[in-house]
């Protein structure tokens, strides 16, 4: 029983990349579980940075095997550039990376839809990433999606394909008066992806299922965080898949008893970005300190992050819906100067007080943060490697987020290189 899950805790760019890179250094096996080419993990590894948007984190650890999930919607030509990417930073994955035979792929009328949707729909603005996510996810439930075992056999492809396009030909022109997908070029392309994503296929419920019964270690990889998860998320604010611990057993088929413990990722103050309620956001000059000190810009679009201070509702719901067992903070080191430093308890709307988080937006956006302030500190934290080596006000910091959410802290990042962690009380 030596599965961990790991969980972004709040609305996605908790610092995920650096906890799952820390975490897999004693791995054998990393799994992607849900989401797409719209994560964007950005990881500390040999003194270079990487961003890594679909394939594992573990990837940059040598020994580590990855996998991706039927729950990942895959985009070929996405994993095909990180794989070459990770190749000419000398990392080689043959061998070591396999990708279930039932994920859906990523098409580019998806993109082109998912961009259309945002541009030209008259429903709200959600602030997609662009990746195609929404629009891959709507063709599986539809039941008319494209997975990585059809690509195995032409005949149903073509026909496959032959379908979707005519039916996505009919609503670029006719709802969005726009360009028309190329059927011939596009079956052409995938027929090539097949050759290259051949060799990584695999039944990866079977895989993991052995894996775990030969007691090897497992780490599980979320993208995105709990409040952008289909179902627990700030609907319709939110991402396609399921971020949640839940949605890493269906992602990857494998079931509920072999997993030993949740960790889930918190920032040390909130990040969002797209649009959605946020309540506490601080929009003026603080906002933008964070922002700056945090480089709280993201790593799939670029788009500058929506910044506030640290949410206890957001982290006492997310700890209740993934059944959390202990929290990885990550960005101490950002809040160090920042006095008094302010942490959100509960919500007011004038009526009633909300220590539960309530995940619908009209109600979040009449909601009000109720703010308990606390010392901040000055010293610079990056050289601490023990708890005790952390300022009295940072320990007290951390401390009051373990008493408002119920969920011990066992980690603690202080900076974005691997060594500027603090693990305490790690079993
Ligand atoms: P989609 O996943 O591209 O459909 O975007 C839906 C919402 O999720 C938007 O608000 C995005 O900004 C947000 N989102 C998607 N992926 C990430 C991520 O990796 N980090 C943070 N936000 C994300």
């Amino acid at each position: 029983m030596s599965v961990t899950i790991l969980v972004g805790a709040q609305w996605g760019d908790e610092g995920k990349g650096k906890v799952v890179h820390f975490l897999s250094r004693d791995a054998d096996i990393v799994a992607r579980y849900q989401g797409g080419a719209n994560a964007g993990h950005t990881v500390v590894a040999n003194g270079c940075t990487f961003v890594l948007h679909l394939l594992p984190v573990g990837a940059l650890w040598p020994h580590v095997i990855c996998v991706i999930g039927a729950g990942v919607v895959v985009d070929p030509s996405a994993l095909i550039d990180e794989i070459e990417q990770l190749e000419k930073a000398g990392f080689d994955i043959s061998g070591r990376l396999f990708i279930s035979h039932q994920a859906h792929l990523i098409m580019p009328y998806h993109k082109l839809l998912d961009r259309m949707a945002e541009e030209k729909s008259p429903r709200e603005k959600i602030g997609t990433t662009g990746r195609g996510i929404g629009p891959a996810y709507v063709d599986k439930v539809a039941r008319t999606g494209i997975r990585i075992v059809d690509l195995l056999n032409h005949d149903i492809l073509r026909a496959k394909l032959r379908r979707n396009i005519e039916e996505k030909n009919l609503v670029l022109s006719r709802i969005y008066e726009t360009e028309q997908l190329d059927e011939d070029q596009i079956i052409q392309e995938y027929l090539e992806f097949d050759k290259r994503i051949d060799p990584y296929v695999k039944d990866v419920s079977v895989f993991l299922t052995d894996a775990i019964q030969e007691g090897k270690k497992i780490l599980l990889e979320g993208a995105q965080g709990t409040l952008l998860d289909i179902d627990a998320g700030t609907y319709p604010f939110v991402t396609s898949s399921n971020p949640t611990a839940g949605g890493a057993l269906t992602g990857l088929g494998i079931g509920p008893r072999c997993v030993e413990q949740v960790v889930g990722v918190l920032k040390a103050y909130t990040t969002r970005v797209g649009h959605g309620p946020f309540p506490t956001e601080l929009p003026g000059e603080l906002g933008v300190r964070l922002r700056e000190t945090g480089t709280e810009y993201g790593a799939t679009t670029g788009r500058p992050r929506r910044c506030g201070w640290f949410d206890a509702v957001v982290a006492r719901y997310s700890a209740r819906v993934n059944g959390v067992d202990t929290w990885a903070i990550t960005k101490l080191d950002v809040l160090t100067g920042i006095d008094p430093l302010k942490v959100c308890v509960t919500y007011e709307d004038g009526r009633r007080t909300y220590r539960n988080f309530p995940a619908v937006p009209h109600i979040l956006e009449g909601c009000r943060p109720v703010y308990e302030e606390l010392p901040g500190w000055s010293e610079n934290i990056q050289g601490a490697r023990r708890w005790d080596a952390l300022p009295l006000n940072a320990q007290n910091y951390l401390r009051f987020i373990e008493e408002l959410s119920g969920v011990p802290v066992g980690i603690i990042s202080i900076g974005p290189d691997h060594d500027m962690t603090i693990v305490r009380d790690w079993g």
